[in-house]
């Protein structure tokens, strides 16, 4: 075994053991990020709860498109990234100048807190919430102002408000948020958006958007606001491997986020999301299926006695009532992965809605998991 090996072996069981101990040392990257919901090799026969990925993958349509666009793949086709967010803005109704293409939606989240968080400019956001932010914050050296959300679950606006005063660069707002897959309703949103301190950014994160019938926040950029709106196709359009996904703002700020990478974007994952926002009711079924599945598993809770939060999205916080990761490792044991716990949070795991027959399995596994 050479020295680099040894070394490689040593890290590995490093990290191992940081994952065991719910990556309470986890470094800040996007990669130690991915590795959160990374569970290693699954066993033959897992399910696999714990990324809010879409079990049923890409849509037909996205399919056929990316299977005759890998044989054209020695060319970049710049004209395939254009097409993508043009077809984005003429169905979301907004002016194409608004909408940037993105390989997924992580690259534009941390674009968007680097460019305007640093040591005077605070990143203030919901707890808990998605942590890519924060994690983005502390590479701009930024402070981070985590906001426990309202009673209802929604973000408190008022107290975002508050936590960083003048100094607040981006008040980051996932809707619906995640963990929780509860929304904040729009009044509380455009009420931050008309009193955020001049030069900050509200960055509304509709990853989960479709899942819900809250209405977008699209109508914000295109009425000039300081909004960036992130959407990716790695949820509801079943393209998480494929990367693909839009930033939506003002061209002055989208100006700004392009400083802070390069490069193209796949032609798979262009081609694909565009074939996707053109297919035909695949929106409409997949919300419906979601939800189907989703309600009849919160009907077995009620019925069983579960606590956990009326999610409207493809994930939900369930109260394990002792250390979620203990709860998680005994799930993992019974081959259902499910996912991670916040430490404001400490006995709530989030589990991912997948498809009816996996959430068979996870029900089986969950009631001899709570005894
Ligand atoms: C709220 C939220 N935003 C962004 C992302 C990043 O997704 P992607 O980069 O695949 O678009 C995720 C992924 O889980 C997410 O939950």
């Amino acid at each position: 075994m050479g020295q680099g090996e040894a070394f490689s072996r040593r890290a590995f069981g490093r990290r191992a053991a940081a994952l065991g101990a719910g990556l309470a040392a986890a470094p800040v990257t996007e990669r130690a990020l991915a590795q959160m919901s990374y569970v290693g090799e699954p066993p033959a026969g897992a399910v696999l709860l714990n990324a809010n990925e879409n079990p049923l993958g890409p849509c037909a349509e996205a399919l056929e498109a990316m299977g005759a666009m890998l044989k054209r793949g020695g060319r970049y086709m710049y004209g395939e990234v254009l097409r993508m967010s043009r077809t984005f803005a003429e169905i979301e109704g907004v002016k194409p100048e608004l909408v940037q293409s993105y390989a997924g939606s992580s690259d534009p989240l941390h674009r968007t807190v680097l460019a305007f968080c640093g040591p005077e400019r605070a990143f203030v956001k919901g707890e808990p919430g998605y942590e890519a932010g924060d994690w983005a914050a502390r590479v701009a050296n930024a402070p981070v102002h985590k906001v426990p959300l309202t009673k209802t679950y929604e973000h408190d606006v008022d107290a975002m408000l508050e936590a960083a005063g003048p100094r607040a660069g981006v008040f980051y707002v996932c809707n619906p948020n995640n963990p929780t897959g509860t929304v904040t309703r729009r009044a509380g949103i455009e009420r931050l958006v008309e009193k955020k301190p001049a030069g900050s950014v509200v960055l509304i994160d509709e990853a989960y958007i479709h899942f819900s019938d809250e209405k977008p926040c699209l109508d914000l950029v295109q009425a000039g606001k300081d909004v960036v709106v992130l959407r990716t196709f790695s949820k509801l359009y079943g393209m998480a491997g494929l990367r693909a996904g839009v930033a939506v703002a003002r061209p002055d700020l989208l100006d700004k986020l392009r400083a802070y990478g390069a490069g193209f974007l796949t032609t798979t994952g262009m081609t694909g999301a565009t074939a996707s926002l053109l297919a035909k009711g695949v929106l409409a079924q997949r919300k419906q299926y979601v939800k189907e599945v989703r309600e009849g598993v919160f009907e077995w809770m009620r019925g069983k006695g579960y606590a956990f939060v009326p999610s409207v999205s493809n994930k939900f916080m369930v109260d394990v009532k002792r250390p979620g990761r203990e709860a998680a490792a005994a799930m993992a044991a019974r081959k259902v992965y499910i996912g991670r716990s916040w430490p404001s949070w400490p006995a709530h795991v989030r589990v991912t809605v997948g498809t009816r027959e996996e959430m068979e399995i996870f029900k089986a596994a969950f009631e001899r998991v709570m005894g």
